[in-house]
């Protein structure tokens, strides 16, 4: 085959314009804590930990070290019918952290395969108690649950789920609970909106709850523009998932490992799940890692319920792979040696104040925020939604700052680490730039 001149081009990137980005690359070649350099030697400080994932900051020399060492001693043990003890500790040090009783953890490699793999556990768990009609899925409008196709499916993102046919079948969908005529300008949890979750009553009435296997949400939805979940919302969606013998899975791919300053957001929240998906902060996003907690209910009526042999056939090759343990083990003492969760919780009053002071700059119809995590909304331009943030992602870049938008939502997540220095430089240099956009 002919080579073509352009370096660029074999690299089919994901979600991303790829003829504009190739016009006009952005490309990195290093990073140390919460700096990135670009290809042209400038120093970008990081305000998404990479995609909200790289809470502890970049290239950390014991998680480095910890990935070095494995791979010169094993770099790959299969966990079909083996193991090694790097898994059984990480899981171990997972289970340890989750709310009380979800102490089952099953390893995969990304948060799409670890929604694929809490769907299936949830209708395995059904089946196996006898509750083998309930096959229905719930999800939620404006949900990101990744990419596979049970995550597209119960995910509420049309661009994710146009291109792709049908679909599962049986999957349907709750309200979002976004509402800026009530919330806009909420510091934290809106009051308005609790009720939203009576929905998934009026969905176990059309359908049945005898056919409802699951319903997921993620606690706090990041992907589609930060959406924080209004008081009561979360219990009521577990009262009514209780009370149906529904199985409730919280997506907390972006909230596990201390994004809302804590090990998980239902431990922050206060309101326990049957199933969490993770990725992301697990490795601290240095080897690709995802896992599922399960509760001991559902892991013990599959395992221990079932005739020998096999008693769930799904995994994955490289699930608890020894590299990603590793990385995996050495984030978690990180996390807490420097005490990063708590170090978050401790920081979000100075961030919401810094973040909510983009209140009346031009363009910004909304702020919200939870643990160091915030959602900045401007007015769409007339006729070309979605531009003016791009506009403004591009220009904070040029300037040293990374920045995420969906749509015209600029969401802020920056690693656990930063100081407030970092914050009024973040919040300074946006409040700058969104007077100058058009
Ligand atoms: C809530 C949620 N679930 C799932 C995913 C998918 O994770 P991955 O890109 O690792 O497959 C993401 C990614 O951002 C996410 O935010």
């Amino acid at each position: 085959m002919k080579l073509e001149n352009d370096p660029l081009a074999a690299f089919w990137m994901p979600f991303t314009a790829n003829r504009a980005f190739k016009d006009h690359p952005r490309l990195l070649s290093a990073a140390k804590d919460m700096h990135y350099t670009s290809s042209d030697g400038r120093q970008i400080l990081d305000g998404t930990a990479g995609l909200w994932c790289v809470n502890a900051g970049h290239c950390r020399a014991p998680i480095v070290e910890a990935i070095r060492k494995t791979a010169g001693e094993l770099d790959f043990g299969p966990t079909f019918q083996l193991a090694h003890p790097l898994a059984f500790e990480l899981a171990s040090r997972v289970a340890a952290l989750m709310p009380e009783g979800l102490d089952r953890i099953f390893f995969t490699n990304s948060g799409s395969e670890s929604v694929d793999t809490a769907l299936k556990i949830a209708l395995a768990y059904q089946r196996a108690r006898g509750e083998g009609t309930r096959t229905r899925l719930i999800g939620r409008e404006r949900g990101y649950h990744g990419v596979g196709f049970g995550g597209i499916s119960v995910g509420g993102i049309v661009n994710n789920r146009r291109q792709f046919g049908t679909l599962l079948a049986g999957v349907d969908h709750l309200p979002h609970t976004h509402n800026m005529e009530h919330n806009a300008f909420t510091r934290g949890q809106p009051a308005w909106g609790g009720h939203l979750a009576e929905e998934l009553e009026r969905i176990v009435a059309l359908h049945g709850a005898e056919t409802i296997a699951a319903v997921i949400v993620e606690p706090m939805a990041g992907s589609t523009g930060v959406l924080i979940p209004p008081l009561g919302y979360l219990e009521r969606l577990r009262e009514i998932c209780t009370r149906h013998g529904i199985v409730l899975i919280f997506d907390e791919v972006i909230t596990a490992f201390g994004r809302l300053g804590g090990a998980t957001a239902a431990g922050v929240l206060g309101v326990s799940p049957d199933v969490i998906t993770m990725a992301k902060g697990l490795t601290n996003a240095a080897v690709p890692m995802g896992a599922v907690a399960v509760s001991r209910t559902i892991h013990d009526t599959v395992v221990e319920g079932g005739p020998d042999g096999i008693e769930l056939f799904h995994g994955y090759t490289y699930s608890g792979h020894p590299l990603a343990a590793a990385a995996g083990i050495a984030s978690l003492d990180l996390y807490r040696d420097e005490g990063l969760f708590e170090r978050t919780a401790d920081l979000s009053g100075y961030w919401e104040d810094a973040v909510h002071s983009l209140q009346g700059k031009r363009h910004v119809i909304d702020v919200r925020n939870l643990g160091l995590v915030a959602g900045i909304e401007l007015e769409p331009r007339p006729g070309a939604p979605g531009k003016r943030a791009m506009e403004l992602f591009h220009q904070c870049f040029d300037t040293g700052l990374l920045v995420r938008v969906t749509g015209d939502i600029i969401a802020l997540s920056p690693p656990l680490i930063l100081e407030k220095a970092h914050i009024d430089e973040m919040i300074g240099r946006i409040g700058e730039l969104v007077e100058g956009v058009e």
